[in-house]
């Protein structure tokens, strides 16, 4: 196992409410959170359809945490250029959406931002195995992505602890996140796993309290 400090919580803006953009966003600044992660659906890839690089630039200029883009759409080689432009600081696409992972992969890195991959539940390690020396962060899907709000599948937590070992083999240093159900009741369980990035929407938005929020599921409390 790599053996990384602390672990990073990142509230997703998915389960804000869109007409108040800048109070989600203070939220998120004011709570303690280390990361914002930016759901981008094309109603393609995945059956909804959320926003586009104009949301990802706006919010740029009011928070200082940076902005992971995790793209749920089609043909991910098409946008590379209009995320960087944005301001996005990781872009990830999924494995299950192009072929030629590995030049999107470098193609956001000549893009000067850094890139993940993203794997769907029903899709193994295997399926990246080659490319994870090209990747600097794996982001695991532990739901099936489209939607806030499900159930965490605790099988799909079997992929962190086998790419934290394929790290170590292989002396590779991405991050892996897990997306997809993480609150209180499975931050433990997401933790152990060997996840150093954990994603939450719905449950970060429905807190009274975000900052406790952040601190419990990050392990700290
Ligand atoms: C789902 C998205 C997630 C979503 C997680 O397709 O990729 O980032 O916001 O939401 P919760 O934490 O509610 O499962
Ligand atoms: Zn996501």
């Amino acid at each position: 196992m790599k053996n990384f400090e602390r672990h990073l919580y990142a509230p997703s803006i998915l389960s804000a409410d869109f007409s108040c953009i800048d109070k989600a966003i203070d939220r998120i600044n004011a709570s303690g959170a280390d990361w914002i992660h930016l759901d981008v659906m094309d109603g393609r890839f995945v059956p909804n359809i959320t926003f586009g690089p104009k949301l990802v630039k706006d919010i740029r200029p009011h928070t200082r945490l940076p902005l992971d883009v995790h793209l749920m759409i089609e043909q991910p080689e098409s946008y590379i250029q209009d995320f960087a432009e944005a301001g996005a600081d990781y872009l990830t696409f999924h494995i299950e959406a192009t072929v030629h992972a590995h030049r999107v992969l470098e193609s956001i890195r000549s893009a000067g931002v850094k890139p993940g991959i993203s794997i769907v539940p029903s899709t193994p390690v295997s399926h990246i195995i080659e490319i994870l020396p090209y990747v600097d962060l794996v982001l695991v899907m532990t739901v099936n992505p489209g939607f806030g709000g499900q159930k965490l599948i605790p099988n799909c937590l079997l992929k962190v602890t086998e790419l934290q070992k394929e790290a170590e083999l292989r002396d590779l240093s991405y991050i892996v996140a897990v997306d997809g159900g993480v609150n209180r009741e499975t931050a433990k369980t997401v933790r152990e796993a060997g996840t150093e990035l954990l994603i939450s929407g719905s449950a970060f938005f429905e807190s009274g309290d975000p900052a406790e929020e952040v601190r419990f599921v990050r392990g700290d409390i």
